[in-house]
């Protein structure tokens, strides 16, 4: 696609207006970020990866300029006086546990994958470049009902870093699961290789029937495939038990990281739970 073309096409947020102010903001805002080793463009917001105490000031500031910044991959030793560290700096904060991939992921996902079809009719497609923009929106429609921050339309074609965005479709072709990871540490960060996983959904109607396992398993496969994941990483709010579950079935375990969102209250009254 030509420079001009790609520079006019729709960014295509999506979600409620915070939301998309949110996903704006990080969007316009990481052209001028990008060289600092300590961010990420997560594509619904923008993440510090790794932050210290030392940060906390930097992170704030950055925090009350877009309206939400997540930190992740912060240890557990450090965990509780960042938070403060953010509350102290008039953030709102979620904690959400990280849970990891161990050596036996890949094989599991494999698996899997051997051992459970699809229900008749259904089928998985990836989202890509040349996506029809209605599947694109179908893949985010299907997040939104199920609660599930997505990401913007440029983010899952693909267009700003490598991901995977797995849509299952059910036999009338409307959307049934979805599952994403995206590759969003840049080449020579501390952590590339590493993969995030989420966008977990399954339309209400179909859940319990194992489609998240299939599909988590579907997009974990991939993202080692072809994202060249060296690790897998999801965060989990505690108490989402159905995604606790689904993590652990798709062999994803408990590590010491946190992954803390802070909010801005007056910039962003949207929340981020999933
Ligand atoms: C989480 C979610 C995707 C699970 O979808 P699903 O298709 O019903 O899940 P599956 O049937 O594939 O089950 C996967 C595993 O989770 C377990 N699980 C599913 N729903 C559960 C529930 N309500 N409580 C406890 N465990 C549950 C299953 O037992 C299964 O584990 P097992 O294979 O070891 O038995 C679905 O509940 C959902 O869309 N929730 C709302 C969005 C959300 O929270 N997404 C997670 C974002 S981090």
């Amino acid at each position: 696609m030509g420079m001009i073309a790609q520079a006019v096409r729709d960014p295509g947020y999506f979600g409620g207006e915070d939301h998309v102010a949110v996903q704006r903001r990080a969007h316009r805002l990481w052209p001028f970020l990008q060289h600092d080793p300590r961010l990420c463009n997560a594509g619904r917001n923008i993440n510090s990866s790794g932050p210290s105490l030392e940060d906390a000031d930097d992170f704030a500031a950055l925090a009350h300029e877009l309206g939400f910044l997540g930190n992740e991959f912060l240890e557990d030793a450090i965990k509780d006086s960042y938070v403060a560290a953010m509350e102290d700096r008039g953030l709102k904060v979620a904690q959400f546990n990280m849970l990891v991939s161990d050596n036996e992921t890949r094989e599991h996902s494999q698996r899997i994958l051997a051992d459970r079809p699809l229900p008749g009719g259904f089928r998985i497609v990836e989202i890509g470049r040349d996506s029809d923009p209605a599947q694109v929106q179908s893949f985010q429609w299907l997040n939104d009902e199920c609660g599930v921050a997505t990401l913007p339309g440029y983010v899952l074609r693909g267009d700003s870093m490598p991901v995977v965005a797995s849509l299952m479709l059910d036999c009338n072709g409307e959307p049934a699961a979805t599952a994403g990871c995206v590759a969003r540490h840049p080449p020579g960060s501390r952590f590339a290789g590493s993969v995030w996983t989420g966008l977990l959904a399954t339309r209400p109607d179909l859940r319990g029937q194992g489609l998240a396992r299939i599909i988590f398993a579907h997009a974990n496969l991939a993202a080692y495939e072809r994202l060249g994941a060296t690790l897998l990483y999801a965060g989990v709010r505690p108490g989402n038990e159905p995604s606790q579950a689904a993590c652990r079935a798709a062999g994803l375990g408990s590590s010491n990281w946190w992954l803390v969102g802070a909010t801005s209250p007056g910039r962003f009254a949207g929340e981020f739970t999933r």
